[in-house]
């Protein structure tokens, strides 16, 4: 990826982040008490296909403020987050803390995670909002390859490109499933009504592009699903996709 758009990025996603996921969830200390009292709740639509999480080494790949990090480490994951944003952060580890669970949690570009020198995890977990962000897909799935351990899964809960490309409103941006182009669009803000953070370059991917890249990658496809779209429940809203580690 350019190194100016991953900036942009970062940068976009550290404007007020703390403060916006204070806004949107409550503060750490009060989020805890929801998470730590169903932590299985958090991870409803993941469950059914992480397998095993107790003891098991599970990377939450872009994981943000945490909450799902610290929903595997109250079922006994060992957690770490990878993420770029020092804002997620911030409010990830004060999460951690005041539900009582240690997580991980590294900042790096996850394209870099390779320097990081992490033991190899049994699991990846990512969740809503990851592949848009990445150019160059094979380039990434490779990076995930070399962060899994052999045997290991990887779970991918993804927004469906049938949603993203032709229905979503990305402004101009054109409706066209096979477009390759990158879109502008606002930074995420789960703030109702709330003003926009800045805004990001994404590239979204066709459901056979993430299936090609993840198999060059050398994962082995074992079960891919789609699912109604929350509002128009005639489309894809999103789907998951499992594959092993060879
Ligand atoms: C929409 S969120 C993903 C949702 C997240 N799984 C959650 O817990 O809600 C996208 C995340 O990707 C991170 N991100 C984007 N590009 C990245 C990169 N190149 N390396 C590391 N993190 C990145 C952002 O900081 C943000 O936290």
């Amino acid at each position: 990826m350019s190194t100016d758009i991953r900036d942009a990025n970062r940068e976009a996603w550290n404007v007020g982040r703390y403060e916006t996921w204070v806004r949107a969830m409550g503060d750490p200390t009060a989020e805890a008490v929801r998470v730590v009292g169903d932590p299985k709740h958090v991870l409803r639509r993941l469950l059914a296909h992480l397998g095993e999480v107790a003891d098991r080494r599970i990377c939450s790949v872009q994981g943000s403020h945490g909450r799902i990090a610290v929903a595997l480490a109250l079922l006994g994951a060992e957690a770490t987050v990878i993420d770029f944003a020092e804002e997620n952060r911030r409010y990830a580890l004060a999460l951690a803390e005041a539900a009582g669970v240690h997580i991980r949690y590294e900042i790096a570009d996850v394209m870099e995670a390779g320097a990081l020198d992490l033991p190899p995890f049994h699991t990846l977990l990512l969740e809503l909002g990851v592949l848009h962000y990445h150019q160059d897909l094979v380039a990434f799935f490779r990076v995930m390859a070399s962060l899994c351990s052999p045997g290991g899964r990887l779970v991918l809960n993804e927004f469906h490109p049938v949603e993203r490309k032709l229905f979503h409103d990305f402004g101009d941006a054109p409706r066209d499933y096979f477009s390759t182009g990158l879109v502008v669009g606002d930074v995420p803000n789960p703030v109702i009504g709330g003003a926009s953070l800045g805004t990001c370059a994404y590239r979204f991917w066709t459901l056979a592009e993430v299936v090609s890249a993840l198999l060059g990658a050398g994962f082995r496809l074992t079960a891919l699903d789609e699912h109604p779209d929350w509002t128009n429940p005639a489309i894809p809203g999103t789907y998951t996709l499992v594959a092993a580690h060879s």
